[in-house]
């Protein structure tokens, strides 16, 4: 049960009061997604440009992490939100580390970012989550780089919306991976079974609809990446 972006479907994406009402919810992991700042610092933030969901404007990457903290990130979504900031991977990780896991998707790996596998991998450590994290990327040579910095982190290789899937989805799923995070509109019970017959977690976004959730749980889909975790928690399986 992950949390997408937090508890999106309420609170402003990638906050503080998005994570904290996922807790709440009773949410397994907090699910967000990562960019580098200027001065090399790990942001949870969704677009690499700052206009649609804060105060600022232009690319992250080319603030520093004290230049982003002054930013607001929740007025766009209701007043009520006003005062949310920006926080690094580091703060997120500082508050809720005894409390839940991390689903934590690298935007962009060192083609675009150098030496972020590193950075995050290295946060990871420090505060000691590294078996409460899974590392989501489109990105896969980043995810390559995460297990060169720790084996023992679980990788999901994220699968393009616009990819023609084999059923078997084995056969694309890049050597290294762990798990498979599949598009809901991909996810078929032949897809889950071939998964799960390789031995191979499957993570399916964004589930928002409670039959979709239903039919997953059934067919042994690995994790459910949703923006309304109080829905996932009322069906019959986890109430
Ligand atoms: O982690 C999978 C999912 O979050 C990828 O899509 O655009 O919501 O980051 P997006
Ligand atoms: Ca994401």
């Amino acid at each position: 049960m992950i949390a997408h972006r937090g508890a999106s479907a309420y609170a402003p994406e990638n906050t503080l009061a998005a994570f904290e009402l996922a807790v709440e919810q009773g949410a397994d992991m907090l699910e967000f997604d990562v960019h580098l700042s200027a001065d090399d610092q790990p942001v949870v933030i969704h677009d690499e440009t700052l206009g649609r969901t804060t105060s600022g404007a232009g690319r992250v990457r080319d603030h520093s992490l004290r230049e982003l903290k002054r930013l607001d990130a929740g007025s766009w979504r209701d007043v009520r939100f006003r005062g949310q900031r920006l926080q690094s991977l580091q703060e997120v990780l500082e508050r809720f580390r005894t409390r839940i896991g991390f689903a934590v998707e690298l935007k962009a790996g060192s083609a675009v970012y150098p030496g972020i596998e590193d950075r995050v991998v290295s946060l990871l450590e420090i505060y000691d989550v590294v078996d409460r994290t899974l590392v989501l990327s489109f990105d896969h040579a980043a995810l390559a780089a995460v297990a060169r910095s720790n084996p023992g982190l679980a990788r999901a290789a994220l699968l393009e919306p616009r990819t023609r899937l084999p059923e078997n989805i084995t056969a694309v799923t890049p050597r290294g991976a762990t798990a498979v995070g599949l598009p809901a509109r991909l996810v078929t019970e032949q897809r889950v079974r071939a998964a799960r017959a390789a031995d191979l977690d499957l993570y399916i976004w964004t589930v928002n609809d409670p039959a979709r959730m239903d039919s997953l749980i059934e067919w042994g889909v690995r994790g459910i990446i949703t923006d309304r975790p109080d829905v996932l928690r009322s069906r019959p399986r986890f109430a």
